[in-house]
């Protein structure tokens, strides 16, 4: 049967897993990482490096733990002292060739062949210092990859990633032994939508990426989970910050998701999150000139023009506001003639090949999708000129939105207005973008997604799930008081808005959930 359970022992530990399982997998169970290169749960096995070696109890030699399946009754040893030779052996091998990089190695404290070296490799070389170890110049292989030969120690995974997951295989290994080395197809550039995943994948820093290199040490930097705005499929990425400057974007594991890997779109899609030119303080404009002022005498004008509106209200949005933010927004302007949209920028579509349902959508926003089921529509145009007209426009986050009106504009954003041409603001309303606050985005598939704060906001700005609580305070249109948070916001989304019912901001956790089968009906993808 496939899926029997199989009892085997691990370090002593015993664990039941389905049959099949590798017992590398089984390990994990039982709490322990057996050591290894090659070997990637999101890539074929191919058995080269030798690094996993265990102890099986009846086995006549050492096993590989990555290639070797569970069996019933199994004993798995992975710290005996035949094991331990074992993998102490092969390190040897791997470090004959590895030059002494690590001080000038961008891979230098997140690097496996450091970490293993550290656990269990000899406490000293048994090479002369005069040996001439192996030397190849470094290569370009691509738009954003750079191959470090030296370092390099043959795992294949770089190879395997390109010819199984991203179906375009322009890597192998040329040549054979000692002089073997990772080649590119002469007439090739490693310039795939997804492969910059073969830098994240190399256990080493032999692959590096060009737009990081150099740029911090990895001890230096600060991890944060995120969700990926690049697009609507809503990757999980953990944003790297270096002195709150997010400096890189990698994949985060979610095998409902985007399992292992983010395209290259996403992956680049941060430096916007660091710019400099943000408004700081709110603003409101008296005489036609900007008075900076704090957030109680902003706050105050913004409601009393709320106060007095009658008719119409619309509210212009961005599909990347979190979802918090487009709910209360909505809110705020509910028992108005309301009118919302959002404008959505598209490009082409780029699939990862060996991956079902992964793609860098057309969709170039995260949060569309949350956005149409709390009631936004993607009539934009018909949204701007129901504005000329309109008691009331709100502007969240939408820097390019061109507006023309006889009511109050008031803007909630971080980068000034982009037409000089348009109405300006009333009042400016600084708020954090998705690297400053917490939040969630529901993407394409209805998964609901929270991302955490990985920075400081700058100056006086304010997640605009705050401000816009703020503006209802206690309004006739519904109440703000009580949220105080992030999750106070969505619980009170999930309370009052059919299609996230039953969804609570703590059991998110950092996977997310799909929203109710059915909701998502109507909502184009
Ligand atoms: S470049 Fe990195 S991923 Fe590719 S074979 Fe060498 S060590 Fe492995
Ligand atoms: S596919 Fe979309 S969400 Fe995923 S990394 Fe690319 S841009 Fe980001
Ligand atoms: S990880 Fe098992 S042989 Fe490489």
């Amino acid at each position: 049967m496939a899926d029997a359970a199989v009892n085997l022992t691990i370090d002593d530990v015993p664990i039941s897993v389905p049959a099949g399982t590798l017992v590398i997998e089984a390990a994990k169970q039982a709490g322990v990482l057996v050591p290894h290169y090659c070997y990637h749960p999101g890539l074929p096995v191919a058995g080269v490096c030798r690094m996993c070696l265990v102890e099986i109890e009846k086995a006549p030699k050492l096993q590989i733990a990555c290639a070797t399946q569970v069996a019933e009754g199994m004993v798995v040893r992975t710290q005996s002292a035949q094991a331990k030779k074992g993998r102490t052996s092969v390190l040897e091998l791997l470090l004959i060739n590895h030059p002494l990089d690590c001080p000038i190695c961008d891979q230098a404290g997140e690097c496996e062949l450091q970490d293993f070296t550290f656990q269990e490799g000899r406490p000293a070389t048994r090479y002369s210092p005069d040996y001439a170890k192996r030397f190849n110049p470094v290569e370009d292989f691509g738009p954003d990859v750079l191959y470090v030969p030296n370092r390099c120690i043959l795992c294949t995974r770089c190879v395997r990633f390109m010819e199984d997951v991203a179906q375009e295989p322009v890597l192998n290994v040329s040549e054979r032994g000692d002089r073997a080395y990772i080649g590119i197809h002469p007439d090739a550039r490693l310039d795939h939508s997804w492969a910059g995943n073969v830098v994240d994948l190399c256990p080493v820093g032999s692959l590096l990426s060009k737009d990081f290199l150099h740029k911090a040490r990895a001890w230096e930097l600060d991890k944060s989970a995120s969700v990926c705005t690049g697009c609507s499929q809503g990757c999980n990425v953990t944003l790297d910050t270096r002195d709150n400057v997010v400096v890189r974007v990698r994949p985060r594991v979610n095998l409902a998701v985007n399992r292992y890997f983010i395209c290259d779109h996403g992956r680049m899609n941060y430096r916007w999150m660091s710019r400099g030119d943000r408004i700081e303080a709110p603003l409101v404009k008296h005489d036609g000139a900007y008075r900076a002022v704090d957030w109680d005498e902003a706050l105050d004008h913004a409601r009393t023009a709320l106060r007095g509106a009658k008719g119409k209200a619309v509210a212009l949005v961005s599909p990347t506001a979190s979802t918090e933010a487009l709910f209360l927004a909505r809110r705020l302007l509910d028992g108005l003639d309301f009118t919302g949209a959002f404008q959505l920028v598209m490009g082409e579509a780029a699939p990862l090949a060996g991956v079902p349902n992964l793609a860098l959508r057309p969709e170039r926003a995260p949060n569309g999708t949350g956005a149409e089921l709390l009631g936004y529509g993607k009539d934009f145009a018909a949204a701007l000129a129901a504005a000329a007209s309109a008691a009331v426009v709100l502007v969240l986050d939408d820097p390019q939105a061109a507006v023309e009106t006889a009511g109050t504009l008031i803007y909630l954003g971080t980068v000034p207005p982009e037409h000089e041409s348009a109405r300006t603001p009333d009042i400016v309303l600084p708020i954090t973008n998705v690297a400053e606050e917490e939040g969630t985005f529901v993407n394409r598939d209805g998964r609901v997604q929270r991302y955490l704060q990985a920075k400081p906001a700058p100056g006086m700005a304010r997640p605009a799930w705050w401000v816009l609580a703020e503006l209802m305070g206690n309004g006739a249109r519904g109440t703000g008081k009580g949220i105080q948070t992030a999750a106070d916001a969505f619980d009170v989304l999930a309370e009052s808005v059919d299609g996230f019912a039953g969804l609570s901001y703590a059991e998110l956790g950092l996977g997310g959930k799909t929203i109710a089968a059915g909701t998502l009906a109507g909502v184009p993808a």
